[in-house]
C-alpha cells in the first residue's frame, strides 16, 4: 500500500487496478492521510478558507431519490428568503470575516435569471471583495453566461455520480448524466471557477462507481470538489438505505487530494452530521474548506437535504466560533480571504 500512496502522490494518478486496492484496502489509513497531508501543507500551507452557505430556497422542481427537498416530499415547509434577508446574512457574514457568499437552493422556478443577477450584482456592488459562488443546479448555458456578466464567481454543481447505470437509479428519468455533464463543462467555458462531486456510500455505489467519478474529475479537472457521505432521509425513497461511511469519505478525500493537489476540498456537513469530529478528520486527509452556515436560523431546519444535519439551531456568529476551535484544534488556520484555487501545482 506504501507504494500505492507513494506513486500516487507522485504521478497523480494510478491505473483503475491499483485505485481499487487504495479504496478496498483493509490496510489503517495512518500513511494515505499523511500522504494527503503534505501535499495540502506543500499547496495551501495550513489555510483553511471559509464559505458562508446561504440556502435560500428549499423549493425545488426534481426529484432526486436521496434529496429531502425533492419535489414528492410534500411534508417539507417550503421556504424562499427575500434579497433583503438574503443580503442582511451576506451582512453578518462579512462582519464575521466571510469573503465568499454560497448562494445555495433548490432548483425553484420562481428564482428567475432575473432575480438571480440583481441579487449577485447587489451582493458584488456592496462586497466587492468577496467571491460569489451560485449552487442552483442544471440551468441553460445562457443563464449561466447571465450570471457571470452579473458579476458571480463560481458554481457548484456535484455530478452525483459519473456512472450512466447509477445515475439512473439515484435520479428520476427527466434527469440525466450527459445534461449534468453538458452543465459543468458550460460553467467552465463560461469562465466560472467550477466545483464537481458525489455522495460516498449512495446506494447501488461499489468501488467500480468510485473510480468512474474520478476519471470524469480527471477529464474535468474542476477547482472545486464536494465529497460527502450519502445519509438517508425519512421522507424519500431511499429511507431504508444505509448511510455512506466516514471511514470510506476521508479516503476518499485523501486520494482527491493527491490525485488533485491544487483543488479547493471541503469537509462538508454530511461529514459532521455521520461523526462528530468528522470535519476534523477531513482536514487532516486533505480538505481545505469549510462551510459554515449564514441561513438565517427561521428557516434553517426546512433545508434539510438528510436526517439529522448538524448547526440547525445554531446562531451564525456562534457556527462562526465553533469552527474556529475545530479548525485550530486540528492542527489548522482559518484565514480571512476569498480563497481562491491555487492551480500552479507545488512540490515538497
Ligand atoms: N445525503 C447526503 N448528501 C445529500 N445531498 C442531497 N441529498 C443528500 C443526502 N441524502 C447532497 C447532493 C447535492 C448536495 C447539495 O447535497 O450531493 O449535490
Amino acid at each position: 500500500m506504501k507504494r500505492l500512496i507513494e506513486q500516487l502522490k507522485e504521478d497523480h494518478d494510478l491505473c483503475d487496478g491499483a485505485l481499487a486496492d487504495l479504496i478496498e484496502s483493509n490496510e489503517p489509513d495512518d500513511a494515505l492521510f499523511a500522504a494527503a497531508d503534505a501535499v495540502r501543507r506543500a499547496q495551501y500551507g495550513t489555510d483553511v478558507y471559509l464559505r458562508g452557505l446561504i440556502e435560500f430556497t428549499n423549493v425545488c422542481k426534481n426529484n432526486c431519490y436521496y434529496c429531502g427537498i425533492r419535489r414528492d416530499n410534500t411534508k417539507e415547509m417550503r421556504y424562499r428568503l427575500t434579497p433583503e434577508e438574503i443580503l442582511e446574512s451576506c451582512e453578518s457574514g462579512y462582519r464575521m470575516g466571510f469573503r465568499t457568499f454560497v448562494l445555495q437552493g433548490g432548483e425553484d422556478p420562481h428564482c428567475t435569471d432575473d432575480f438571480i443577477c440583481t441579487l449577485v450584482n447587489t451582493i458584488k456592488t456592496q462586497f466587492p471583495d468577496c467571491a460569489v459562488t451560485l449552487s442552483i443546479g442544471e440551468k441553460p448555458r445562457s443563464s449561466y453566461q447571465a450570471y457571470f456578466d452579473a458579476g458571480a464567481d463560481r458554481y457548484l454543481l456535484r455530478h452525483e455520480t459519473a456512472s450512466e447505470a447509477h445515475y439512473r437509479k439515484l435520479h428520476p428519468p427527466e434527469l440525466s448524466l450527459t445534461n449534468r455533464k453538458r452543465c459543468l463543462y458550460d460553467l467552465k467555458e463560461v469562465g466560472f471557477q467550477v466545483g464537481a462531486g458525489f455522495m460516498v456510500g449512495s446506494p447501488g455505489q461499489t468501488t467500480r462507481e468510485l473510480i468512474a467519478d474520478l476519471r470524469f474529475l480527471q477529464q474535468l479537472q474542476p477547482d472545486m470538489i464536494g465529497i460527502g457521505p450519502f445519509i438517508p432521509h425519512h421522507n424519500t425513497p431511499f429511507l431504508h438505505e444505509k448511510a455512506g461511511t466516514l471511514k470510506l469519505t476521508l479516503r476518499m478525500l485523501a486520494i482527491l487530494r493527491l490525485m488533485f493537489p491544487y483543488v479547493l476540498l471541503p469537509a462538508t456537513t454530511a461529514l459532521g452530521t455521520i461523526s462528530p469530529i468528522g470535519r476534523e478528520l477531513g482536514l487532516k486527509a486533505g480538505a481545505n474548506v469549510m462551510m459554515p452556515n449564514l441561513t438565517p436560523r427561521r428557516v434553517r431546519q426546512y433545508y434539510d437535504l438528510y436526517d439529522n444535519k448538524i448547526c440547525m439551531d445554531e446562531e451564525a456568529a456562534k457556527c462562526r466560533a465553533c469552527q474556529e476551535g475545530r479548525v485550530r484544534g486540528a492542527g489548522y488556520r482559518i484565514v480571512c480571504d476569498r480563497g481562491d484555487v491555487c492551480r500552479s501545482i507545488k512540490s515538497e
